[in-house]
């Protein structure tokens, strides 16, 4: 595996060891978990070579003690990423991303305004610079996205084509433990109260689905949280029921033909996102 770390590597690269050679691309923020690796076997499965980027992108952080405290063990990272079958890794500094501080403004509607857009303002205007940055760098044909991160997914598919950007957006389904907690490179910072807890929250969600239809959506949310916040440990920031496509919440479940229940959870000073398919 090849590891660089500026522009003018990636690109001479290209021009060379990769030319004429289809590139699937796996954008990372590292401390890489079997979530990761199952997009990066993907890739491999389905190119030629395969991409992947580590940085940890300061300005889609609202919270300073989150992007201080975000894990950083890059020689296991490189490790993990070569033996799922990457074939070049980038991992730029900050001032390499950034020479110039970062002006640029989107607008995706409702789409980044509610859920996460509302608890974390601006964090998905630093998601789209720093994709579209990767994407003009790494230049794949196909680029691989988690649905645990269902709305990002969103944001990028939005951008993808509100831009032209000539890269197929791929969603590979959410990796959990075995208790069913959604696979996380923050769950590592759970203390033994909060990952004993944890798992309650895809609970959560599968009774959600089981309920739906039966009840109503105010009384289903009303459950879910209560279900959640019953252990006394967890603390929910918000759950919703949503349109697959727009995430705007929905309060009939005849609404939508698409439905999906999403998540955001305190596990003391952690924040844990989930999100499971409801109705399709
Ligand atoms: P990061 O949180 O490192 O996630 C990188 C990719 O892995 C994302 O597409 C995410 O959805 C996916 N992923 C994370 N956990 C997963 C799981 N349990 N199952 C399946 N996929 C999972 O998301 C980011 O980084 C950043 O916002 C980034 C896109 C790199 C831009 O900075």
């Amino acid at each position: 595996m090849i590891t660089v770390k500026t522009i003018a590597e990636v690109s001479a690269h290209l021009d060379t060891t990769f030319k004429n050679r289809s590139m699937g691309f796996v954008p990372t923020m590292g401390a890489l978990h079997e979530g990761h690796l199952a997009l990066v076997r993907r890739a491999a499965q389905e190119n030629a070579s395969v991409s992947a980027s580590i940085f940890v992108n300061p300005i889609q952080f609202n919270n300073p003690e989150d992007l201080k405290k975000y894990p950083r063990p890059i020689e296991a990272d490189l490790t993990m990423l070569e033996q799922a079958g990457c074939n070049m890794v980038f991992i730029p500094e900050v001032e390499e991303m950034y020479p110039e501080p970062s002006t640029e403004v989107y607008d995706f509607g409702m789409l980044d305004k509610v859920l996460e857009g509302e608890f974390r303002p601006g964090h998905f205007n630093g998601v789209a610079v720093v994709v579209k940055k990767l994407f003009q760098i790494m230049k794949p044909q196909k680029a691989y996205f988690g649905e645990k991160d269902y709305q990002q997914l969103q944001v990028i598919k939005a951008l993808v084509k509100k831009e032209d950007i000539g890269v197929e957006i791929i969603p590979c389904a959410t990796v959990r433990e075995a208790d069913g907690l959604a696979m996380s490179s923050r769950n590592v910072r759970l203390g033994a109260l909060e990952r004993n807890a944890a798992p309650v929250i895809y609970q959560a969600l599968q009774t959600v689905k089981a309920q739906a239809g039966r009840k109503s959506v105010a009384e289903v949310l009303s459950n879910a949280i209560k279900q959640i916040e019953s252990s006394g440990v967890l603390k929910v920031e918000y759950f919703a029921l949503v349109d697959g496509n727009t995430l705007s919440p929905i309060s009939t479940w005849t609404e939508s033909p698409r439905i999906i229940a999403c998540s955001a959870v305190f596990a003391g000073q952690i924040r844990l996102i989930d999100n499971l398919l409801i109705i399709s």
